[in-house]
């Protein structure tokens, strides 16, 4: 009795056995990676593209060939071509030339499948470099790579915040990837790039993967050092301690907002969410209150859901890498840096306006530094030029080198159009909340008090301190007291 062949004849080509045997040992990394990846815990994120994405791909390829080969077997049949000699193939496993063959086929596409693997491993490490994130579409993000290499997080690669692990996220940062290409090429985006919070990653994935909720500080000392340009650029300091939250006392601090001990939802009428007028928080008791201003679209009509956030560590810490700072602060620090000459003639004033200005290029930029301070000495301080050309031209270079890490003409990106929400006093940032506007039914505010984020304990002009470890009253530099009922922000934009 002779064997009856297990499928339709039309499955026994080469076509279709290639498949069988790629999807087979597809199949068998397959179960071999899957296991990786539920076995680590740490960065799966390669493992995720080969297991999800490449190898599928692969898998469903070496399937398909199996019905493919069918189809073109039959037609071979049904034309009645001469069957060909590797047609009439036939396996049989007890003669030795076969199981060579079989041995040699299998082993020989081992190999290459792991060498695609690796290949495309390689590729796949490649597109997530910094290199090829920051400096592929150059011009696109020079800004953000610039700020970026300049910033803490300068080793932090921009997939860790950008996308963080596992597999969804991956596929959608690729979708949107491919999206961001096709607009390079035909050039039309945004010129600065949107900033992306509404695709980024919750920051209990990305940020939380590095700094966690639990670690406290106890108090983070700022020491500020500001030259009033309308002080003859005298030296003032601001000296605080900022209340980071602690362990002992856990329910205050700014910290508190990490979801430890309240949760805060809030719903911004703006896209850019700088007006924020519903604040809901949830303490850990369940104690819920909403506060709103007065003026708020959502006074009558809640907001819906899809319009509330849950406050994340991104609301405040929106610039953790890509700081683009604002003139006045870089020129206080340059001066304080002694980069530029504190004793300069009104250099805080023009070297502030220097920055602030808007040019069409860097190479516009730098000229213009050089020429506008070269004329403003030689007419204003020939005095001071003659005995000091070295400081003017050692202030030129630093102003140069200011604009270039912090202002970008071609991106149109610079401090002033992407508030940062640490603080309050170039942009709304803590403000947008704590204004004491923000009311809830029993007519309590969101508060604005000055000491209770930070204690003030020391301020005056440079040798004139006036110091109180228990605290301060605010002085504001220039003797006013304006700071009592307006915004800082009405006054003060960084620069422009
Ligand atoms: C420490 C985390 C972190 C790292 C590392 C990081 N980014 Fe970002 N990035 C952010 C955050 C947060 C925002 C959103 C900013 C906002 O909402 O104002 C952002 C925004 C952006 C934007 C939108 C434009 C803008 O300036 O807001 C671009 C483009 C960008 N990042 C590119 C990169 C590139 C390229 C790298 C690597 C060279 C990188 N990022 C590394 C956190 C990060
Ligand atoms: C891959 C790890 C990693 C990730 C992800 C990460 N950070 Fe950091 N972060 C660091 C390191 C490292 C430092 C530098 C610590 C130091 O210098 O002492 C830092 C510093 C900081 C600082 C202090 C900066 C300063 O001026 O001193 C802040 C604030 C911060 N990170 C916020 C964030 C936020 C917000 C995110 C998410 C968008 C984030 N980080 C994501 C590793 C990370
Ligand atoms: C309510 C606003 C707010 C939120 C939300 C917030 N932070 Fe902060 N964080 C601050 C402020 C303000 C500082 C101090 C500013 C400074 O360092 O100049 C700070 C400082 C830090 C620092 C630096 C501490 C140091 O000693 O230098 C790190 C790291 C940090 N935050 C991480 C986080 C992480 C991670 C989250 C989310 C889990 C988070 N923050 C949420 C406001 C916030
Ligand atoms: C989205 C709105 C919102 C923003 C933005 C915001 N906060 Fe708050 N904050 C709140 C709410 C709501 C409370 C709780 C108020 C209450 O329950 O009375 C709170 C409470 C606090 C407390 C505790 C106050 C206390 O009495 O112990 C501190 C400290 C604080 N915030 C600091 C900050 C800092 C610093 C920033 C800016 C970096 C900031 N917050 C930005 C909404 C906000
Ligand atoms: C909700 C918390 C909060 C409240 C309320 C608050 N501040 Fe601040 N303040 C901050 C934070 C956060 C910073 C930024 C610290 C930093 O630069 O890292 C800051 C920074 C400052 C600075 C330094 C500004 C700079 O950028 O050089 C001054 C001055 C200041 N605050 C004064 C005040 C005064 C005056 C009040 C009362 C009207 C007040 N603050 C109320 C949180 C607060
Ligand atoms: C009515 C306008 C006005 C308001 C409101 C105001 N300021 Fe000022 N601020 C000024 C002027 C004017 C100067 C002096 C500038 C100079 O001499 O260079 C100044 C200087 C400063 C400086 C020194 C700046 C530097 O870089 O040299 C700081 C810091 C400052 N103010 C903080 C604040 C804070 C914080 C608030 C809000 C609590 C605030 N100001 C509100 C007008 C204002």
């Amino acid at each position: 009795m002779t064997k009856q062949p297990k499928f339709s004849e039309v499955f026994y080509n080469p076509i279709s056995y290639l498949g069988v045997v790629v999807s087979v040992l597809v199949f068998v990394v397959e179960v071999i990676l899957f296991g990786l990846e539920m076995l680590s815990s740490a960065s799966n994120l390669y493992l995720g593209l080969i297991t999800y994405l490449i190898l599928p791909g692969v898998l469903l390829t070496g399937l398909l060939l199996i019905p493919l080969g069918a189809i073109w077997r039959r037609r071979q049949i049904r034309r009645g071509e001469a069957i060909t000699e590797l047609a009439h193939l036939r396996l049989d496993l007890s003669i030795p030339t076969h199981r060579n063959a079989i041995l040699v086929f299998i082993i020989g596409s081992g190999i290459l499948m792991l060498m695609s693997m690796a290949g495309s491993y390689k590729a796949y490490q490649y597109t997530e470099s910094v290199e090829f994130c920051g400096t592929l579409c150059h011009n696109v993000m020079h800004p953000e790579y610039t700020a970026y290499k300049n910033s803490p997080h300068g080793k932090v690669k921009c997939v860790e915040c950008h996308i963080g692990s596992g597999a969804d996220w991956f596929v959608k940062s690729k979708a949107s990837g491919l999206r961001q290409v096709y607009h390079v090429i035909l050039g039309d985006y945004h010129r600065p790039i949107e900033v992306p919070v509404h695709n980024l990653r919750p920051a209990a994935d990305t940020c939380q993967e590095c700094h966690w909720a639990g670690k406290f500080f106890g108090v983070k000392n700022l020491r500020k050092t500001y030259y009033l340009a309308e002080q003859n650029d005298r030296k003032w300091i601001t000296q605080m301690d900022l209340h980071m939250g602690g362990h002992e006392n856990k329910n205050s601090g700014v910290h508190a907002h990490m979801n430890l001990d309240q949760e805060v939802y809030y719903a911004a009428e703006d896209a850019e969410r700088q007006k924020i007028t519903w604040v809901k928080s949830v303490k850990r008791n369940g104690e819920q209150s909403v506060f709103v201003t007065k003026t708020s679209a959502f006074k009558e009509t809640p907001p819906r859901a899809d319009q509330i956030r849950k406050m994340d560590c991104i609301d405040c810490h929106n610039r953790p890498t890509h700081q683009f700072s604002p003139p006045d602060r870089l020129i206080n620090g340059a001066m304080e840096r002694n980069e530029i000459d504190a004793a300069m003639p009104e250099i805080k004033e023009r070297g502030v306006s220097l920055l602030a200005k808007h040019y069409t290029s860097t190479e516009e930029a730098l000229l213009n530094i050089r020429t506008t301070l070269a004329t403003f000495y030689k007419e204003k301080h020939p005095d001071y030029l003659a005995q000091n050309a070295t400081k003017v031209e050692q202030a030129t270079l630093a102003i140069q080198k200011l604009f270039t890490q912090n202002m970008f003409p071609m991106m149109n990106a610079r401090w002033d159009m992407f508030p940062d929400n640490i603080g309050h006093m170039n942009t709304p940032g803590c403000f947008r909340c704590h204004d004491n506007k923000h009311r809830n039914e029993a007519g309590s505010a969101i508060t604005n008090k000055c000491d209770t984020c930070h204690t003030i304990v020391a301020q005056g002009f440079e040798g004139a301190l006036e110091k109180n470890l228990d605290g301060l009253e605010y002085k504001h530099p220039d003797g006013e007291e304006d700071w009592k009922t307006t915004p800082c922000t009405k006054c003060h934009n960084g620069g422009a």
